[in-house]
This record gives C-alpha cells, sequence and structure tokens, in this order.
C-alpha cells in the first residue's frame, strides 16, 4: 500500500500573512470550501490570538468546513493555545499547531530565552494543548538554522508531551534540497516515537517545492503549502507544484500518494488570486495561463500528433481546459443559481442575488458569459455577507485628451444616499477622488492592478486595488465590461473593508515571543 503524504494547507494563515492580504471572514469560509473540494487533508484556518478577525474566521471554519483536520496556529503561552483551542474546537476534526523557534538568532535576538527555557516552554505548551486535543503539531520555527542535535531534543520533548505531528520549518528558506532533505532523515532517525513527519519550506531562494520534496524522498509524510505559493516574503512551497510533481514521477518518488482532487487546482488557484488580489503570473508552473500553451510551430504540430511530445501533464487533469460558455442573456435566476452549485459555488442570500443582479447586467453587455466570468462575479459580491456601509449605484464619467476628466458618483450609505463630484489626471483617478469625497475616505493606494478575467475585446476588466488609511490597510477587488467602473468598484470595496476595521479599531498583534 501506497504511504500517504498529507497535505496541509497553510493559505489561510502563511498565506494571508502576505503584505497587502487582508481576507474576511466571508472571504475565508470561501476558500475553506473550496480547500474542502480540492480534498487537502488539513486546513490551516489561522492564526486565533493575532485578532478578533482571525479568531472568528478559524471558529467559522471549524463550525462549517468538513471533511479535512482544521488547525489553529498558537505560540506557547497558555493564553494563545486556549484561544486557539476556543477557535479550532468546533471543528470535526480538530488540531492545534504550537511553535516556538529553537534557532540561536531567534532564541537570542527575538525570544531572550536560554535553551532550557525554550525547552520548558515546548513541554508546558504541548502539554496544554494536548489536555485539549489529541491532534498536536509542534513546529520548531527556524528549523533548518538551529543546531539539529539540539532540535532534536526539542522535538523529543514535543513527541513525550503529546505532539503528534512534528513540522520542520524552513522559516527563512535558506536550506537547499540535499541539505534539508538529510535534516528531514535525523530527525525520522532520532526522534523516538509515533508521529508524521512534516515540511515547511519558504521561497526565499525559490527553492521551497524542491526543499519540500526533497524532505518527502527523506521520509516526511506532511507538506506544508499553499495554494500559488503565497506566503510571507516570497512565499511557501505551492501546492499545486508539490501536488503535481508527486502525482507525476511516481517512479521517482515511490510507493506515495496524496488526495487532493486535482482537477480543481486552477479553480482553486483562480479564487485565491482573486481574493487576495495576488494574481498569478503567467507562465506559473501547473495553474498559469500559458502552463499548456505552445507557441511554437515545432510543438504545436508535435502536440498535435501527440499530447505526450510536449506536455508532461494533461490540462484537463488540473482543471485548466479552455473557458466554458455556461450562460447568456436570456438565463433566469434558476439557471444561474443552479449552474453556480454546479461549478461548486454555493452562494445564498443577498449575495446571490446581488451576484445576479450583477450577471443580469454584465449579460447585457457580454454575449457569453463563461466560469471564469461567473466566479469573479461571485467573488466580488462575496463579503455582501457581511455589511457593507456603501455601494455603488450609479457613476458617470468624461474624459479623454481635451478636457480635464471628471466623474460623479452616487452611492447607498446604509439607508440613505451620498453623491460626489470630482475631477482627475484621468478618468479612474477621477472617479476614486468622488468615491473618496462620497465617503469621507481618502487613504493612499499602495497597489492598483488592472487584468482581464478571459480574452477577447468584450472580456471583464479585473481591478485590484490596495488601499491605507487611517493606519488600516485593505484591498478590493472590482470587475465590470468597463475598466473605469471596474476600478470604482475595487476601490470601493476596499473604502468598506477600512470602514469595518476602523468600527473594530482592530489591529494585528505582531508574532514575537511565546
Ligand atoms: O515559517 C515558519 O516557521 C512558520 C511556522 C509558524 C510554522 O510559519
Ligand atoms: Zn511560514
Amino acid at each position: 500500500m501506497a504511504d500517504h503524504v498529507r497535505i496541509f494547507d497553510t493559505t489561510l494563515r502563511d498565506g494571508e500573512q502576505s503584505p497587502g492580504i487582508s481576507l474576511d471572514v466571508a472571504e475565508k469560509l470561501e476558500i475553506a470550501e473550496q480547500l474542502a473540494r480540492l480534498n487537502v487533508d488539513i486546513i490551516e484556518a489561522g492564526f486565533p490570538i493575532a485578532s478578533d478577525g482571525d479568531f472568528e474566521a478559524v471558529e467559522a471554519i471549524a463550525k462549517h468546513i468538513r471533511g479535512p483536520v482544521i488547525a489553529g496556529l498558537s505560540r506557547t503561552g497558555f493564553k494563545d493555545i486556549d484561544r486557539a483551542w476556543e477557535a479550532v474546537r468546533h471543528a470535526e476534526r480538530p488540531r492545534i499547531h504550537v511553535f516556538i523557534a529553537t534557532s540561536p538568532i531567534h532564541m537570542a535576538k527575538k525570544l531572550r530565552m536560554t535553551e532550557d527555557q525554550v525547552k520548558a516552554e515546548v513541554a508546558a505548551g504541548v502539554a496544554r494543548a494536548k489536555s485539549y486535543c489529541d491532534d498536536i503539531e509542534y513546529s520548531p520555527e527556524d528549523g533548518s538554522r538551529s543546531d539539529p542535535e539540539f532540535m532534536r531534543d526539542v522535538l523529543q520533548i514535543a513527541i513525550d508531551n503529546g505532539a503528534t505531528t512534528l513540522n520542520i520549518p524552513d522559516t527563512v528558506g535558506f536550506g537547499v534540497p540535499e541539505e534539508f532533505g538529510k535534516l528531514i532523515a535525523y530527525v525520522v532517525e532520532n526522534v523516538k516515537g509515533d508521529y508524521v513527519v512534516s515540511t515547511h519550506c519558504h521561497n526565499d531562494l525559490g527553492l521551497a517545492v524542491a526543499n519540500s520534496l526533497s524532505g518527502v524522498a527523506a521520509g516526511a509524510r506532511q507538506i506544508e503549502c499553499a495554494i500559488n505559493g503565497l506566503g510571507e516574503r516570497a512565499g511557501n512551497a505551492a501546492l499545486e507544484e508539490i501536488v503535481m510533481a508527486v502525482k507525476t514521477r511516481g517512479d521517482y518518488f515511490g510507493e506515495v500518494e496524496v488526495g487532493v482532487r486535482t482537477e480543481e487546482l486552477a479553480r482553486t488557484s483562480r479564487l485565491v488570486a482573486r481574493l487576495t488580489g495576488y494574481a498569478v503570473q503567467y507562465n506559473k508552473a501547473v495553474v498559469g495561463r500559458n502552463a499548456f500553451a505552445h507557441e511554437a510551430g515545432i510543438h504545436q504540430h508535435g502536440v498535435l500528433e501527440d499530447r505526450e511530445t510536449y506536455e508532461i501533464i494533461d490540462a484537463a487533469s488540473v482543471g485548466q481546459e479552455a473557458a466554458q460558455i455556461v450562460l447568456g442573456k436570456h438565463s433566469g435566476r434558476h439557471a444561474f443559481s443552479d449552474t453556480l452549485n454546479k461549478m461548486g459555488l454555493h452562494v445564498q442570500g443577498d449575495a446571490l442575488n446581488q451576484a445576479f443582479v450583477r450577471f443580469k447586467e454584465l449579460a447585457d453587455r457580454k454575449v457569453a458569459i463563461t466560469e471564469s466570468d461567473l466566479e469573479a462575479i461571485v467573488a466580488e459580491e462575496l463579503g455582501t455577507g457581511v455589511v457593507h456601509r456603501f455601494s455603488l449605484v450609479s457613476l458617470d464619467v468624461h474624459g479623454g485628451t481635451v478636457h480635464q476628466p471628471t466623474a460623479h458618483v452616487v452611492l447607498t450609505d446604509g439607508d440613505g444616499k451620498v453623491e460626489a463630484e470630482a475631477d482627475g489626471n484621468g478618468m479612474v483617478d477621477a472617479a476614486i477622488a468622488a468615491i473618496a469625497q462620497a465617503t469621507g475616505i481618502s487613504g493612499t493606494l499602495l497597489d492598483f492592478k488592472v487584468s482581464s478575467v478571459t480574452g477577447g475585446g468584450d472580456a471583464l476588466g479585473d481591478v485590484v486595488a490596495l488601499l491605507e488609511a487611517d493606519g488600516h490597510k485593505a484591498s478590493g477587488r472590482g470587475v465590470a465590461t468597463d475598466i473605469v467602473e471596474a476600478s470604482a468598484r475595487a476601490y470601493l470595496s476596499a473604502v468598506n473593508k477600512i470602514v469595518r476595521l476602523q468600527a473594530r479599531n482592530e489591529t494585528r498583534e505582531r508574532v514575537v515571543g511565546p
């Protein structure tokens, strides 16, 4: 029987720590549902002590998602562990993931602890977590830069106090494959007990996937990874690459298998890109839009004769077949919601109503609506379950090269309406200025990206705006056939998130000591 390699997805925790990503509860739930559909083994849903928003998201995921283990991250302090348990305890299969650093630099400069103090923290923290639940993971942060013998002793303490998974992080992406594989083999050989060894590799040198796979070859049976390789700094190992490497190169990895439904990979990647605002590079392995495109004539000829001349993965097996036309302007509400259900998007209540209105508007302007278009509209309307203070009623813009561009915007503000007029150095600038005036929120635009959902002249414009205002950062996304309208929607969505953050006056706790 093949050995099962567990896929531990940390998109919602390490991935969400990427600069500029701020997902709300509804968005995190949507991603968690898709991860469950993808059939990952473990979802790390967040870091409950970090903020009330993180706690709520982990709790909601634990309550609603069935199938995967739901993990919450925690430092070794009892307050953290109690909070993590409080959030994950509703899960069918909860896990507490406890971590504390073991490298000399982290212990001296960040924790200000001696080796003995770290050992005592691990013993107490893991035992506390074990008093709540059976499934306990321990990570020696910065493991790859730790003294292997000290790390081994700490890992043994974790096992002796009830840990069931030992995760070895290459926190700063320092490892290289052969060396990291040896570290995993060292742990397997020297830590006694019944546990699963795991890898958690960052991509600072572009080696996260290679290091993780080297870990598998050395005996790791859990890989921590994130969709589209999201994560702190240069990111984590990309889930889609890990899974397809293990599946495609069974001849090399031997008797190991992963349980992921690969046909869901492309959709998961698109959803995460859309909700986080982190676009996927065109030539990204497995899920990039060019991953199966053949430009050179000689390649095209070969593929037409036999796909395997130039393709080692079947595009359909990762859900990368051509965008399908699913609906048109005559499709009604029933067909709309039925199609969403078939696509695995379960949208209800206000979000469904809003998405249907947007679909009708879109169908008036675009002849064929594809799955990707629907995914984009639904992603934009997802936050509707959470109260949006402002929504767009109308936008009137004038521009060109002759007159100064101007915009007039009308918004709902709760039960009332607000409007404003402004000019700008372009139509997008004018629309944003008008919204800033109408809402009273004018921050700094840290990032602004424009792309298209599908190809062709009538493609939906897709805009992501990252806004900083009043000490808060939030990203918003907008889709529309018109790029100025998409920009206005993206900006407004970021404004709505800032309003929510202001109301909660919420900031995230910086993770340092235990
Ligand atoms: O990179 C890291 O070390 C982590 C740990 C919390 C596992 O994210
Ligand atoms: Zn990490």
